[in-house]
């Protein structure tokens, strides 16, 4: 949620409405079993599956979880034929069930990169969901953060070339809305699973005021308990956004500069 638009902001202590999680931890989960990394992408689907539900159950409005970044280009050749593989199976077997459910898809990065086949299965996903109204799921697939800040300077400038925008209409509410991520709230929760405690080039500009969780569970072992654990985290933080925890604790802040 942008500072602007804080007026609809949550009461402190209530559920996160966008959580952003990068999924790592595949590779080891399948080592760590003899078995061949694949098998642990295999895993990490079956663990999208349930946490999406999962969010579904909790009326979790948006849920990102980090496919491919950009930099994933630099892996084994093999490996990266079967990630694209694994989306393009996943998506042409989940698409028809998410939309029962009422789910809308979103994919978020550079995705010219992929074969024309699997960004029509993209387009053609978010064009059939684009009206539902539970969960929003965005796949954030070849995308890097900083790809993302300056694919938007970009727009921004093209429209500042042709005499559309002044530097000082720049605002942060204006870069907003050039974000691949326009129209949705800011992350309010980040999840990293596996280990690491990095972002990694996620959404660098959007997790500005997130609360951050790591936990070492590998993505595949991520299950709906392990989610009520990183919720239950979240909701027992104070989030000041610049106040002064009596400020927050006394509410005597007028919503609209939260
Ligand atoms: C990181 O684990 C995981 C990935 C790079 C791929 C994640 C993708 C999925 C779980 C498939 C999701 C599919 C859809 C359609 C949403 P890693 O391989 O870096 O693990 P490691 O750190 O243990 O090696």
């Amino acid at each position: 949620m942008s500072l602007e638009d804080a007026s609809s902001l949550e009461p402190v202590n209530n559920n996160p409405q966008h959580i952003a999680i990068i999924m790592d931890g595949n590779g080891r989960w399948a080592q760590k079993r003899f078995l061949p990394r694949a098998m642990g992408h295999q895993a990490g689907v079956k663990a999208v599956r349930k946490i999406v539900e999962f969010c579904a159950q909790q009326e979790i409005e948006v849920l990102t979880l980090f496919a491919f970044s950009s930099e994933n280009w630099r892996r084994p050749e093999e490996e990266v034929s079967l990630l694209m593989n694994l989306f393009l199976v996943t998506l042409q077997r989940e698409i028809d069930k998410l939309n029962e459910n009422k789910i809308r898809l979103q994919f978020i990065g550079d995705r010219t990169a992929f074969s024309e086949k699997l960004q029509k299965i993209m387009s053609d996903g978010e064009l059939l969901t684009k009206n539902n109204t539970a969960l929003t799921v965005v796949v954030a697939v070849n995308y890097g953060g900083r790809w993302d800040m300056c694919q938007a300077f970009r727009k921004v400038a093209e429209k500042m070339d042709a005499g559309l925008l002044a530097s000082q209409d720049i605002t942060e509410h204006l870069i907003n809305q050039h974000l691949s991520t326009v129209g949705l709230p800011e992350p309010d929760l980040f999840i990293r699973t596996g280990g690491e405690q990095r972002v990694s080039n996620f959404l660098l500009w959007q997790l500005a005021y997130t609360e951050m969780y790591f936990t070492s569970i590998l993505w595949p072992d991520f299950d709906q308990q392990a989610l009520a654990d990183a919720i239950k985290s979240f909701r027992s933080r104070q989030r000041r956004f610049g106040h002064t925890g009596e400020q927050i604790l006394n509410q005597t802040i007028p919503l609209e500069q939260l």
